[in-house]
């Protein structure tokens, strides 16, 4: 038996879920929301914090060419990111493209790196908020009673500014995103107007004599900033690890890749977007390119203003930069920009952890109850199980002295996603991509490499660290995820009887028409082909091929007969074209009745199978997520309950929607 460690989650599986599934996420973002989410996760400790500190210690003025080539790399493994989210449009991100490209034991690995990155970002993020706001206080004159001094503004220990954003985020998140969302807008609205302010108020200090020498001669490398790359060279040439210098250009890079960090994120949110698979890449794409020229003006402006050899990396430097040039307001603005800045990358990083978390859960990896959803369609028990997480880990590690082990995470898994493209062109070269990544092969192969060279640029230690993190993240694989798979439960299980009647129906967005076989070409199966005449590729003599995908009079006038789907949202409808633009998008702020898009949220919201929308004829199953073969395992199974699902929903959160008792 081939080893089950290997199973590949099917596309049509994946992507099932989110046109049936019963843990479906509710849908909000529109493609502007996308790319608020991107800026709003993306601008914030990288060019307010980081930048600097790696102006001054590493690279000098050169941090600009660092800047480029950090952001020349996000930009490849955008282009990867933007084709899975065009195919597998779901929660998981590169967890769920693992999923379906390698099978589940690489799809744990990226999704454990995941939560890495992202419990991480939220501790080293809501650390420097403690920071910055201790500091706005301060610059702003407002008294702090000395009890509160202590805890404020603390590096390491318990911090009770960091908790309280924490828990306050969290809490938000787990009561239902469009208040947050809201507060999204506005807060990325105000840091776009203060790094607006830096970069003119910079540039009128601007000083070409500042950029010389734009590469600073080579000096030794200070005790623990040995990166891999420096050891292997030691190793082989003999020669000492060095900053400034050339190298220095290079070992600034895989640091400032953390301002980039955020893009990939969008991914995540593609369960809660409208016709995701050509919003994602264009959010996706759109709010990185926006963040690589806001950061390239940014630096220019940081090290035109200043000399890197007057900065110290002690204290935070864009803020000194400002200040040793006599603009001593802008200081101030920059604290409570950033305050405003890191509130919101806080937010989306949470809001990723939980996605990812949901999906693994959802997917058996983790205990499946924690994919359980509030009655606001948000995943409540994993927003509380990761944000709870990511609060101890802020209190208890000193998480600032690891934040190469967020990019680590990051670019362990860009290294899975530009592979997967390869991988997917190979063995499903059937199925729709919305977005195509350009010259794929030869794209794909210099994102691996640069990405590869990246990683080496970052420091031993950091590796070290990310090892023993990835072996504790195999141990609980193998002790738990192996066995409570939902995927093993599905390829265990026998196939149910199959009723006599024909079922056929388009396939869901995303999807290339259903030929009963799950094992794509060249993908050497993994997956249970049904025998012909249940579903499978063969001839089905009892099967009338319908003359339309979506034949009008197969679905029934009023309420369906009681069964196991009783519960289900009746939700999915059979798009004409699923790709099309649909000029009714939802406006998730609006309080009334949303206009009924395709896949609008009030659409998500109702049942149209009990409207009467689509005809007269007895109701038909969703080959893909209604065939109990097929969902039995991720939406039938007995011990996963929604929280609210018996007697308790409410109000549907869009008034549009019907959802049945
Ligand atoms: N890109 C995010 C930041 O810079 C993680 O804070």
């Amino acid at each position: 038996m081939r080893n089950n460690m290997f199973r590949r989650l099917p596309v049509e599986q994946a992507t099932g879920r989110l046109y049936g599934g019963r843990h479906r996420l509710r849908v909000v973002y529109r493609t502007r929301d996308l790319i608020v989410l991107g800026l709003g996760v993306m601008i914030g400790s990288g060019i307010f914090k980081i930048s600097g500190e790696q102006a001054a210690t590493t690279a000098g003025p050169s941090v600009i060419i660092s800047f480029l080539i950090a952001g020349g790399v996000c930009l490849l493994a955008a282009l990867s990111y933007a084709e899975l989210s065009s195919i597998v449009p779901v929660a998981g991100s590169a967890y769920s493209f693992s999923y379906v490209a390698f099978g589940e034991i690489w799809a744990w690995v990226v999704g454990w790196a995941l939560v890495l990155e992202l419990l991480l970002a939220a501790s080293v993020v809501a650390r420097a908020w403690s920071l910055y706001a201790t500091q706005a206080l301060a610059d702003f004159a407002v008294p702090v009673p000395s009890w509160l001094a202590g805890i404020i503004g603390q590096e390491k220990g318990f911090d009770l500014f960091a908790f309280g954003i924490l828990v306050l985020l969290i809490t938000m998140l787990a009561t239902g995103s469009r208040l947050s969302l809201r507060s999204l807008w506005f807060m990325v609205m105000a840091k776009l107007i203060v790094i607006g302010l830096v970069v003119a108020t910079g540039l009128k200090f601007f000083h070409a004599g500042n950029l010389t020498p734009f590469v600073p001669p080579e000096r030794p490398a200070p005790d623990g900033a040995t990166t891999v790359l420096d050891a292997v060279l030691g190793a082989v040439t003999g020669s000492k690890p060095g900053v400034f210098g050339i190298w220095g250009i290079f070992a600034a890079a895989p640091a400032i890749a953390f301002a980039y960090i955020g893009f990939d994120l969008i991914a995540t949110a593609s369960e809660e977007t409208d016709d995701a698979p050509r919003k994602v890449p264009r959010g996706m794409l759109t709010s990185l390119a926006i963040a690589v020229v806001l950061y390239v003006a940014v630096a220019v402006a940081m090290v035109g203003m200043v000399s890197t050899d007057r900065l110290d990396p002690a204290k935070p430097l864009l803020a000194t930069a400002f200040g040793l040039v006599g603009a001593d307001s802008m200081g101030k603005i920059i604290d409570v920009g950033a305050v405003l800045a890191l509130t919101t990358v806080i937010l989306v990083v949470l809001i990723s952890l939980t996605r990812v978390v949901f999906s693994m859960s959802r997917d058996g990896l983790l205990p499946r109850p924690i994919a359980g959803m509030s009655r606001y369609r948000v995943p409540s028990r994993a927003t509380l199980v990761a944000g709870g997480a990511a609060v101890v880990m802020s209190q208890t590690i000193n998480v600032l002295t690891l934040e190469q082990m967020v990019v680590i995470g990051t670019l362990f898994a860009f290294l899975f996603v530009s592979a997967a493209v390869l991988a997917l062109r190979r063995d499903r070269p059937d199925l729709h991509r919305p977005f195509r990544v350009p010259a794929a092969p030869v794209t794909a192969a210099a994102t691996i490499l640069a990405t590869g060279w990246l990683m080496l640029n970052l420091k031993v230690q950091t590796w070290g660290y990310f090892a023993v993190w990835m072996a504790v993240g195999i141990v609980i694989y193998l002790a738990y995820g192996r066995r409570k798979s939902q995927m093993k439960l599905l390829l265990d299980a026998p196939p149910p009887e199959r009723p006599a009647a024909a079922r056929t129906q388009a396939p869901p967005p995303g999807v290339a028409p259903f030929d009963g076989s799950f094992a794509g070409p060249g993908q050497g199966g993994g997956f249970p082909v049904p025998p012909p005449g249940s579903y499978g590729a063969g001839p089905r003599p009892n099967v009338p091929a319908p003359e339309s995908p979506y034949p009008t009079g197969r679905y029934s006038v009023g309420r369906r007969p009681s069964g196991p789907y009783d519960r289900e949202p009746y939700d999915r409808e059979p798009p004409a074209d699923p790709y099309a633009l649909d000029p009714g998008v939802p406006n998730p702020f609006a309080s009334g009745p949303h206009p009924g898009g395709r896949y609008s949220a009030e659409q998500f919201g109702s049942n149209p199978y009990e409207g009467g929308r689509y005809g007269t004829g007895p109701h038909t199953r969703d080959p893909y997520v209604q065939d109990p073969y097929v969902e039995k395992p991720y939406v039938q199974e007995p011990s996963v309950q929604e929280p609210y699902e018996d007697g308790e929903r409410e109000e549907p959160p869009y008034p549009g929607g019907r959802h049945r008792r």
